[in-house]
């Protein structure tokens, strides 16, 4: 990944200029003809570093300067003054801009000053981007989890982000497919291209030919101009086939063109063009059937499938149930809420057939309708109370075991039961010795045993 660097000047030459130097000297760089418009492509993209005018029409540099350092103080400023204006370069050095550099300039001069900036932050471009990740710990790119379901999840993730092998996300409704393809593109090195999505179900079938592959002026009645398609859009990227289990049948070969041959050729178009697209797919629907049917093709399959990842449903990873409360309470801005007794009991015997996304509207839901900071069961809705498992057998203290028919190793379960109160208790080992009645040691003489680890990452 190239470093992202920020040229804010309103003198359109004069950034053209400093774009293409940086430009030949390797690095990536975004521009802006003034402040505001600077600020908004800070947000949006998150740069390295800045080179920023003084003296620009609607914001001035030392204000850029001020913004920029309270909202990511790490970010490294360079201030462009005229010449003769010293004393305000000096002013920008104490409000930390890192240094300053006098019109005019040659070619050498820029890049050195760039050079040793980028040098001094540290920010390499891998640096660059762990650090982006974890200053974003709560957005779309954190997946929360530490059952075995999910630990393996991570590990494929890993393993296949940062290759350009397709990949078929499978799982029920809600258990974080988009999120799991989102968090792939940004793992890989396409990290700054496009991520790209397009939902098969959701577009009608005679348009998504051309939504997927584009289309030339005159291909139909109605197509007045050439239309770019989202293979095109994800050039250099990733391409997220949402749903794809519901790709018409007579589009499949197309697709399976487009994939083998790296080429897509817009609806009417006599040229096809070259690609270089990553392709990560969902689907919720059984696909072994849909294979049975033949309503989805073999070929087509094994190509989209090269990593097939299987996202569990919420209700075979019950550990994961705590720690996605605690996530999603945060994630409102209601880190102090407390749940009251009984309800983790039933949240987690809970089936949660929406998976993650019926629980975090559960959390917004109660979050907007408690009345204090402790959520108790009667906030619970009658639905989650209800359905929470009845199955297997209700011991004296009212609790509900599950056990097979053909026998159950007593160590297996004890470890079953020591990781389930580590995950409820957020892997905290003081709580969870305590929630097992039994002295910290212990506890962790047992997490041993059994080869009990922390999980590495609990969000990502
Ligand atoms: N492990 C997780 N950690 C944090 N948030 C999650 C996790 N899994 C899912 N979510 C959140 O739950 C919601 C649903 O996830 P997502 O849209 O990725 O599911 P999906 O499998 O694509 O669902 P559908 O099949 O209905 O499209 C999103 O808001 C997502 O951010
Ligand atoms: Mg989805």
């Amino acid at each position: 990944m190239l470093p992202k660097i920020l040229v804010i000047d309103d003198d359109a030459s004069l950034r053209r200029v400093v774009e293409y130097n940086l430009q030949e000297a390797g690095y990536q760089v975004l521009s802006a003809a003034g402040g505001e418009e600077g600020l908004r492509l800070f947000a949006e993209e998150s740069p390295v570093l800045v080179v920023t005018d003084m003296k620009m029409p609607d914001m001035n540099g030392m204000q850029v300067l001020k913004w920029v350092k309270k909202r990511s103080p790490e970010t490294m400023v360079i201030m462009v003054t005229a010449f003769g204006t010293v004393d305000v370069a000096v002013e920008a050095m104490k409000a930390g801009a890192y240094d300053y550099i006098t019109k005019p300039f040659n070619r050498d001069e820029l890049r050195l000053i760039v050079a040793k900036a980028l040098q001094f932050s540290g920010l390499t471009a891998e640096n660059s981007r762990l650090k982006a990740e974890l200053s974003n710990k709560s957005d779309y790119r954190t997946i929360v989890g530490s059952s075995k379901g999910m630990e393996r999840v991570f590990e494929v993730v890993s393993k296949v982000a940062d290759t350009d092998a397709s990949v078929l996300i499978t799982g029920e409704s809600g258990t974080g497919k988009e999120l799991v393809a989102r968090s792939i593109h940004h793992k890989s090195r396409r990290n700054n291209a496009p991520f790209i999505t397009i939902n098969c179900a959701a577009i009608p079938r005679d348009l998504l030919e051309s939504e997927l592959f584009g289309h030339v002026r005159g291909a139909f009645t109605g197509a007045i101009k050439d239309k770019i398609g989202k293979f095109q859009l994800a050039d250099g990227g990733t391409l997220f086939l949402d749903e794809v289990g519901e790709l018409p049948l007579e589009l499949q070969p197309k697709l399976l063109r487009a994939l083998q041959e790296k080429v897509v050729e817009p609806v009417g178009g006599t040229k096809p063009y070259k690609l270089d697209v990553r392709v990560v797919a969902a689907t919720n629907l059984d696909i072994d059937k849909a294979l049975a049917d033949s309503t989805f093709r073999e070929d087509l399959y094994y190509r989209l499938a090269v990593i097939p990842l299987h996202l569990p449903p919420l209700r075979e990873r019950q550990e994961d149930i705590a720690l996605l409360l605690h996530y999603f309470c945060g994630k409102h801005g209601a880190n102090r809420v407390k749940f009251g007794n009984g309800v983790l009991n039933i949240l987690t015997s809970y089936r949660w057939p929406g998976n993650v996304r019926e629980l975090e509207n559960l959390v917004e839901r109660l979050l907007i309708m408690r009345g204090g900071d402790t959520i108790t069961i009667e906030d619970l809705p009658e639905k989650i109370c209800n359905g929470a498992t009845t199955l297997g057998v209700k011991t004296s203290s009212g609790n509900v075991i599950n056990l097979p028919e053909g026998g159950y190793s007593l160590e297996q379960l004890e470890r079953e039961v020591v990781v389930c109160a580590l995950g409820r208790n957020l892997w905290n080992q003081t709580a969870a010795a305590k929630f097992l009645r039994i002295p910290r040691h212990t506890l962790i003489y047992r997490m041993g045993k059994y080869g009990i680890l922390p999980p590495l990452h609990t969000g990502r």
